[in-house]
């Protein structure tokens, strides 16, 4: 649980996405894409869920990117290489299904764009014809786009304000996109709203849709209830159902409510240890 390298990706106008390299090996072997950690920084810190980004099976190292926005991820991006985590538990979560599905558009929004990147390296390893679309606020934001122009074989950036790539959101190069051709799945990860609006858009052109749901956790066993959603109708929860579910069944009104659930107390939180 040793942090074995720590590099800051971004670093502006308040928007801080750091990459921590740690020391395990045991989640290392097993991980798998789509796969998360559960992570505590200190023994009083609450547990927090963060995709695996890339799992080194030889070198026994997992890599973790997140954005610094709350008390917890501020905590974590203060630690240095050297440092040790309290405690951390993985792999956790289904990993997302791998097969040849035939053309795949990968849509990827802010920090969300980190956890498609082993999603779409695995599906191209898989034989797939691979699209992705990545979505920022603007340039200076944008992350991996070098890692996965790599692997893809289409990509597209979108930026709110048009100082990179095409001014717009993802939505609206997917709407382009598949009012083009057929594509056999969409997998998107990203802010809420925007997977909310990838959802709509794919179920107009009836596209298989799977969506890496961030909801609240606490145990991340099945235990809590803290990370239910409802998709199509039913009760599920995301640590051990998910994190991948069928974007057009997803309850998105409920979800959106239940991750603000807390947003009083943690905005209070770093009231109280301002600089955190
Ligand atoms: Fe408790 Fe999923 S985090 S049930």
């Amino acid at each position: 649980m040793k942090i074995i390298n720590k590099k800051i990706i971004n670093d502006v106008g308040g928007v801080r996405i750091t990459q921590l390299d740690i020391e395990a090996g045991d989640i290392a072997s097993k991980a798998l894409p789509g796969q998360f950690i559960m992570l505590m920084v200190s023994e009083k810190g609450e547990r927090i869920p963060l995709t695996l980004v890339n799992a080194d099976k030889n070198k026994g190292i997992i890599s973790l990117i997140f954005q610094e926005a709350g008390f917890t991820t501020k905590s974590l991006g203060k630690l240095n290489p050297g440092d040790t985590l309290y405690s951390l538990v993985g792999p956790l979560g289904h990993p997302t299904e791998i097969k040849k599905f035939g053309k795949v558009i990968l849509v990827g929004g802010g920090v969300g764009i980190a956890e498609i990147l082993p999603v779409a390296q695995a599906l191209k390893e898989a034989g797939n014809h691979i699209t992705t679309i990545l979505g920022s606020r603007n340039k200076d934001l944008l992350i991996l786009e070098a890692e996965l122009k790599n692997t893809a074989d289409e990509i597209y950036i979108m930026t709110d304000d048009g100082s990179y790539g095409r001014k717009g959101f993802t939505t609206d190069m997917l709407k382009e996109l598949l009012s083009k051709d057929k594509y056999d799945l969409i997998y998107s990860v990203g802010p809420i709203p925007m997977m909310k609006r990838v959802a709509l858009v794919s179920k107009e052109y009836n596209t298989k849709t799977l969506v890496s749901l961030n909801a609240l956790m606490v145990d991340a066993t099945g235990m809590c209830g803290c990370c239910r959603v409802s998709v199509s109708g039913e009760v599920k929860f995301s640590c051990v159902d998910g994190p991948d579910f069928d974007g057009h069944g997803v309850d998105w009104e409920e979800l959106e409510k239940r991750n603000k659930v807390y947003s009083v107390q943690e905005k209070h939180i770093c009231n109280l240890f301002p600089g955190s």
